[in-house]
Order: C-alpha cells, then sequence, then structure tokens
C-alpha cells in the first residue's frame, strides 16, 4: 500500500501517519503538509528516520507540486486532512479558510482527479481518496435532538463549518461529476496526544500548568462528543478498507460531555497527578468568559453507519482517552514549550481581544 497524507504534520494527520506505518508493515506512507502554524516536523520526529516514510513541504493548491509528487509516489489511497481548523481563528479571520478549505481543497481535488484518470483500470479499481471533515458542517443541535447521522441536513454555522461543508460538497461533486472514488467522513472532537494547544483540552491543560486562568465561553454548558484521535485514525483506515464509494459516515466518540464537566475533569487528573504546589486545587483558575460569537450549543454524532459498514466502534473511553492525552503532555512539556511559536503568541493575545475578557 502506498499513503499519502495531508496535513500529516498536524495533529490528526500525525497520529494517522504513526498508525499507518505500525498497521501495515509493507507500506509507504507520504506525508505532505505546508507547515503553517498548526503544522510541525516535531509531530513526526519519531518516524523521520523511518525509511518507509517521507516528508514534503506544499501547499494543497499547489497543482504543480502536488501533481509531480502523486506521478513519482503512486498513492493507492489518499487520506486529506490537510485544513484550517480552528473555529475562533475562523471567526478572526475568514480569508485563510476559504483559501485552503475551499480553494486549496478544490485545487487538490483538480490534481487528484488529473492523476486518477491516468491511473491504469486495475488501478483505479483500488485508488480511495478519504477525506477527513467535521460534524460542524450539520450545525447545532438542542438536547432534545436526536444525535446527528448521514441524513442530517447542512447548516454550518461558523466560517469554519462554512468551509468544510463547501469541501464536502466539492468531494460529493467530484465524485458524482468525474467518478474520483471518493469517501467523505464526518467526525466529532478529536483530543490526544500532538494536538495543538488551541484546543480546549490542550489549551486548558497548558494553562493551567502555568498557573493560568481556565477561559469557559459563556455558561459552559456547551457540548461536545470526545473521540480519542487513535479511534478516529481507526476509523479512517477502516474507511480506506472497506468505506463504499460516494458514500459518507459519521464518527463520533458517544461521549458527550459539557465543556465545564471536560474542563473539571482535567482538573481533577491534574490535581492528581501533578498538584498544586500549594495543595489547592486547579479548579480554582476556571474563570467564565464571553462566549464565541454564534457558538454551536450542541454536536453528537450517531455512528451506527460507520459501525455497520466499517466495522469499527470507538473502544476508547473519555476517562482513559484523556488519562493517556494527560500523561503524554506532561511527559512531553518541551513540545508544548517549542510549540508556543512567537506566531502562537500573537494569536494567543489577538484572541483575548476579541473575547474581551482575560
Ligand atoms: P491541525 O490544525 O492540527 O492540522 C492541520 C494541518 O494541515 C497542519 O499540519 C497544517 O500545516 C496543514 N495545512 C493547513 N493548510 C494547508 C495547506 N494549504 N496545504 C497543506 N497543508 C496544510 O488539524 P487537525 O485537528 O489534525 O484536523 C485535521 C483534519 O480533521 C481537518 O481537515 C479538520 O477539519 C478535520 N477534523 C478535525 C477534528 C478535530 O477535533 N481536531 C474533528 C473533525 C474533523
Ligand atoms: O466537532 C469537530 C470540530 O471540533 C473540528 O472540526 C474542529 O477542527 C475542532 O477545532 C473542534 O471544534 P470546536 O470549536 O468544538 O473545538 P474547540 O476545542 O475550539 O472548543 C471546544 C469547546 O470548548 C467549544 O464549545 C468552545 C469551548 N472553549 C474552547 C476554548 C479554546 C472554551 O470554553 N474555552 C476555550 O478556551
Amino acid at each position: 500500500m502506498r499513503f499519502l497524507v495531508t496535513g500529516a504534520a498536524g495533529f490528526i494527520g500525525s497520529n494517522l501517519v504513526r498508525m499507518l506505518l505500525r498497521q501495515y508493515p509493507e507500506s509507504q506512507v507520504l506525508s505532505y503538509d505546508l507547515l503553517t502554524y498548526a503544522g510541525s516536523l516535531a509531530n513526526l520526529a519519531d518516524v523521520q528516520d523511518e525509511t518507509r516514510h517521507e516528508f514534503v513541504k506544499g501547499d494543497i493548491g499547489d497543482g504543480a507540486l502536488l501533481s509531480e509528487i502523486l506521478a513519482r509516489f503512486q498513492p493507492n489511497v489518499i487520506f486529506h486532512l490537510a485544513a484550517e481548523t480552528h473555529v475562533d481563528r475562523s471567526i478572526q479571520s475568514s480569508d485563510p479558510f476559504v483559501e485552503a478549505n475551499v480553494v486549496g481543497h478544490t485545487r487538490m481535488l483538480e490534481t487528484v482527479y488529473l492523476y486518477f484518470k491516468k491511473l491504469y483500470e486495475k488501478d483505479q479499481q483500488r485508488f480511495k481518496f478519504i477525506h477527513v471533515s467535521t460534524d460542524e458542517v450539520f450545525g447545532s443541535l438542542r438536547l432534545s435532538d436526536a444525535a446527528f447521522d448521514e441524513s442530517t441536513a447542512y447548516n454550518p454555522l461558523s466560517p469554519y463549518a462554512a468551509s468544510k461543508a463547501a469541501g464536502d460538497h466539492m468531494v460529493r461533486a467530484w465524485g458524482n461529476t468525474y467518478g474520483l472514488p471518493t469517501v467523505n467522513i464526518n467526525c466529532s472532537n478529536n483530543y490526544g496526544p500532538y494536538q495543538f494547544p488551541e484546543k480546549l483540552i490542550p489549551f486548558m491543560i497548558m494553562r493551567a500548568l502555568g498557573g493560568e486562568s481556565l477561559p469557559v465561553y459563556g455558561d459552559g454548558k456547551n457540548v461536545r462528543d470526545w473521540l480519542y484521535v487513535e479511534d478516529h485514525c481507526a476509523a479512517l483506515i477502516a474507511a480506506s478498507e472497506k468505506g463504499k464509494i460516494g458514500e459518507t459516515y459519521c464518527v463520533g466518540g458517544e461521549s458527550e460531555r459539557s465543556n465545564l464537566q471536560v474542563v473539571e475533569m482535567v482538573c481533577n487528573a491534574l490535581d492528581e497527578v501533578k498538584p498544586r504546589v500549594e495543595g489547592r486545587t486547579y479548579k480554582e483558575q476556571v474563570e467564565f468568559v464571553a462566549d464565541r460569537p454564534g457558538h454551536d450549543f450542541r454536536y453528537a454524532i450517531n455512528c451506527s453507519k460507520a459501525k455497520a459498514d466499517l466495522e469499527w466502534m470507538p473502544v476508547t473511553s473519555f476517562e482513559e482517552g484523556l488519562k493517556h492525552t494527560l500523561a503524554w503532555y506532561l511527559h512531553n512539556v518541551q513540545w508544548l514549550d517549542d510549540i508556543r511559536s512567537d506566531e502562537y503568541r500573537q494569536w494567543i493575545s489577538a484572541h483575548y481581544k476579541v473575547k474581551g475578557s482575560v
């Protein structure tokens, strides 16, 4: 197998690359990533000497470079994860989201299609383009609503969600119009090792350890469905093996928690494994701040179709996953320090300016 992974230096991508190399000992993996603020070669450091793996720095929208790479590497599966991913950043400025998740993404589909067209029929038959998308394309649920599934109508409500929804539609258009063999995955909130510390869980871990306030948006009652990153990667691999061409699969962790519950769980776990020097609880650092504009209230996923067709299910409980995640961040304090570049610090100050708090 020859796997090409875009967004491979990011959080989910780097976990996927490791899993592919582990699960397919005969495989070759090419990691393709632009190394934006969210991507780092540090995330792939443990596979940098692996002869079956190579890294290429490039933009998904760079048709010339990407076609050269495709022609040389000849992948039979492409996992497409590269994107701008942080909702708060999309609220500050939607341009990079449109550029990467719509324009670059569509150029990538064109480039991949030109590659696909030139393959021999037998290679076309085993080729798959797995697109990694989000449950945010479906909008927001109330507590009483049934979870999202593959039949839920699109209703993206943030600039990030709208850009990903456009991306999903383009993927389906390329499948329907040109016959590109695509599978779309709409997934819930991931957490785990190597997640950039702008997302809720690593952000709270980092700030708790730094003795800083833990900013909970609004009243902290918004709900997310948490999926351990390795369970997501397992679903992506299952989709590459068993996913039906043209289909969409909703993937989630069946672990709904309110944001306040999550933050308090992080605090409780830290109180146990890394107590504050003066012995007080990290929960004292929680601070309720202004809400995210247009904040989606609840996401939840019904993953019955993925369970049936992909023979996959989430196997890591939120408690267990959070424990692994915390242990990883505590053992990788240097990674956390290194990844907080000047660019990130600048973003943090802009972020709080927007929130008008902290
Ligand atoms: P991330 O922000 O950690 O990583 C994104 C990666 O994409 C980075 O390495 C970045 O350098 C790269 N990238 C950005 N623009 C690029 C471009 N134009 N060309 C090439 N590379 C580019 O994101 P993540 O959390 O790992 O998410 C990966 C994918 O999964 C995204 O498509 C995201 O929408 C989707 N997703 C994420 C979650 C989640 O909870 N993290 C949930 C559902 C879906
Ligand atoms: O649902 C899948 C999506 O999950 C992915 O598509 C996105 O790429 C990913 O970023 C994530 O989006 P969210 O907006 O749900 O994740 P985030 O970690 O930014 O926030 C999770 C919740 O926590 C959300 O309700 C906002 C809240 N929050 C977040 C931060 C960073 C806070 O209360 N305080 C914070 O400081």
